[in-house]
């Protein structure tokens, strides 16, 4: 199925896909109180193996504490001071698969962060997927318990209005195969 203009509302699933966009420039404009308590609360009913729930998350705000993120995310693309959130996985809570010993924390992680990045977009926020950090000097700068494990790092906030260009992405043709 082709996108369509019409096909498109901030109310739908394909509209608030379309509209997510790594965003990486923000406006100085702190983030509601209550935005950030919906963005929760569509984190919390993501669905994980046997209902685990392996996932912690910490929420950045203060000059601190981000000055710990920019000593570990040294890329220097995130523009305009915006709060951040960490998405942790508990190594305690997470579900090992018996026959192989395959650990679901990432996969159950990154479902709930998700969540958080679309529920964000649904609320007129940005946000962007971060990963080439160190992981170890975070954990150690802001003393993160050593169960917990910071799987991304997502900054959140009002978007510059200038949408970056939505970048390519595969056909529906090449994604699948019907068995
Ligand atoms: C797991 C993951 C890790 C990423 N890590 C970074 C990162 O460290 N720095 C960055 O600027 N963008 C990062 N990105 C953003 C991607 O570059 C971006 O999502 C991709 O280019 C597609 O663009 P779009 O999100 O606007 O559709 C990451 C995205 C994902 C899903």
């Amino acid at each position: 199925m082709e996108t369509k203009k019409e096909n498109l509302s901030s109310k739908n699933m394909l509209g608030i896909v379309t509209a997510r966009r790594a965003i990486r420039n923000f406006l100085p404009k702190e983030v509601e109180q209550e935005k950030i308590d919906y963005i929760l609360e569509c984190v919390r009913l993501a669905p994980s193996a046997v209902n685990f729930q392996p996932w912690y998350f910490y929420i950045v705000k203060s000059k601190e504490a981000k000055a710990a993120i920019y000593q570990s995310y040294t890329i220097g693309n995130i523009k305009g001071d915006p709060m951040f959130i960490i998405a942790c996985g508990d190594s305690t809570k997470s579900w090992k698969r018996k026959i192989d010993g395959k650990d679901f924390i990432d996969v159950d992680v990154t479902i709930a962060t998700e969540h958080l990045v679309l529920a964000a977009t649904e609320q007129g926020l940005g946000t962007c997927w971060l990963a080439h950090f160190n992981v170890e000097k975070l954990k150690e700068l802001l003393e993160i318990p050593e169960h917990l494990t910071p799987i991304a790092l997502l900054p959140i906030g009002y978007p510059q209005t200038e949408l970056p260009k939505q970048p390519e992405r595969k056909s529906v043709e090449e994604i699948y195969k019907v068995l």
